[in-house]
């Protein structure tokens, strides 16, 4: 075989090689790109975010419990935090007999009886004509002045 000849027949071998790879990688372009490939990806993203999802409601309900057990960590001394967090659930609407948060005519007397009294009825907790204030509503973990700013907060809002 001349050389020519060979390069000819190699040249060709070639082309061929080079024909059958463009071939090779349309089909498997065609395959690969099919509607059940991409219904399995899109199934892989679901099932991930599924799997990832109640990650995020426990942290969300972890965190939304850490707030009904200790609102004292957020509350700090601002009364309306406090107020809402412990305060509310009677003050707010009026249950049992416990003077409503804007009631100026419940508050009228009671902020008569001065800041000092409110402030120990609050902290200390007291039995009333209208019903059984709990000592700090219930929430021991509260600090005096946290209390105390919340009943700042009721005086200013109700008067
Ligand atoms: C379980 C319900 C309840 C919760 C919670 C509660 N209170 Fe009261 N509170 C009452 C009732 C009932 C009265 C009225 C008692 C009465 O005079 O007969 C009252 C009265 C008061 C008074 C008036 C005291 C007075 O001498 O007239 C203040 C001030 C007060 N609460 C502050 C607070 C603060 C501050 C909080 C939150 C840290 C709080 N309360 C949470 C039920 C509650």
């Amino acid at each position: 075989m001349s050389d020519s000849k060979f390069f000819k027949a190699f040249g060709g071998m070639l082309m061929g090689l080079v024909a059958l790879t463009v071939v090779i990688f349309l089909v498997a372009n065609t395959i690969g790109d099919n509607s059940a490939t991409k219904l399995s990806q899109a199934d892989g993203e679901k099932a991930v975010a599924e799997r990832i999802q109640p990650m995020g409601i426990l942290s969300i309900s972890a965190a939304a419990a850490m707030d009904t057990l200790i609102p004292a960590a957020n509350a700090a001394a601002d009364g309306k935090g406090t107020f809402d967090a412990s305060c509310a659930a009677c003050h707010g609407s009026g249950v049992a007999g416990a003077p409503k948060l804007g009631d100026k005519a419940a508050w009228k007397a009671r902020i008569a009886q001065g800041n000092d009294t409110l402030y120990k009825h609050a902290i200390k907790g007291y039995q009333g004509k209208k019903g059984f204030m709990p000592a700090k509503g219930g929430n021991a973990s509260l600090a005096d002045a946290d209390v105390k700013a919340a009943v700042d907060y009721m005086v200013a809002q109700s008067k």
